[in-house]
């Protein structure tokens, strides 16, 4: 059933921001259901997402953990930058930054997380980016994809929500085989998952994703 209100969506990034191009696309051109873009928050300052926010005119900000003196304060001002926002969902979408622990309990169950891999294979610690990437050719894996997933205390363990699998092809290099899970995968189960939330049809039973 449709949400009366559309959905008060901010969006976290950390880099180039295909995902987030994505998203602005699919709601543009109402692939993404009852949706509004509020706010986009980057850790880093001048990364090519910053822009495209502006461009799609989306408040944007940075906040740099190099502008606090401790992690606590720069986790303070992300909490509190996030709650000005009054998001009903918040998309990490390339965020490389460890979510406070005050926020995953603040928006249980309303934050998602985009993971280039089929979790559980090359998650948790250490994994992400392209490093994802050179260990799956690394290992030999003749499939790979993505996962949309809820944000809970530990590193890509909450429920999954959606996942896309993508073949790995002879002679890929990281990049060629990043490039091919992007466009397979993460910048359609992302905008999917945000549309089915959207739209009230995903919650969380017993600790899993629920698609009604
Ligand atoms: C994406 O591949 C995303 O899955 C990954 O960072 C990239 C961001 O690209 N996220 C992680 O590795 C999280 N652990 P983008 O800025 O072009 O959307």
């Amino acid at each position: 059933m449709l949400r009366n209100e559309p959905l008060r969506v901010l969006v976290c990034v950390s880099g180039g921001g295909t995902n987030l191009q994505a998203i602005i696309d699919k709601v543009a051109d109402g692939t993404i259901k009852n949706t509004k873009l509020v706010k986009v928050i980057s850790n880093n300052p001048g990364v090519y997402a910053l822009e495209r926010a502006e461009k799609a005119g989306i408040e944007a900000e940075c906040i740099s953990p190099k502008s606090f003196a401790t992690r606590v304060e720069f986790n303070e001002a992300l909490l509190t930058a996030v709650d000005n926002a009054k998001p009903d969902l918040i998309v990490l979408a390339g965020f490389l930054v460890v979510i406070p622990e005050a926020m995953i309990q603040a928006y249980r169950n309303r934050i998602i997380n985009i993971h280039p891999s089929l979790i559980p294979a090359f998650c948790g610690t250490g994994y992400y980016g392209l490093k994802v990437h050179e260990a799956a050719l690394a290992r030999g894996v003749k499939v790979v994809g993505a996962t949309v997933h809820f944000v809970d205390e530990g590193t890509d363990t909450g429920p999954i929500i959606l996942q896309k699998p993508v073949m790995v092809e002879p002679g890929d290099t990281p990049e060629v085989l990043q490039r091919r899970v992007m466009e397979q995968a993460e910048w359609n189960i992302l905008p999917e998952a945000i549309s089915l939330i959207a739209e009230g049809r995903l919650t969380v039973e017993d600790g899993k994703a629920v698609i009604r």
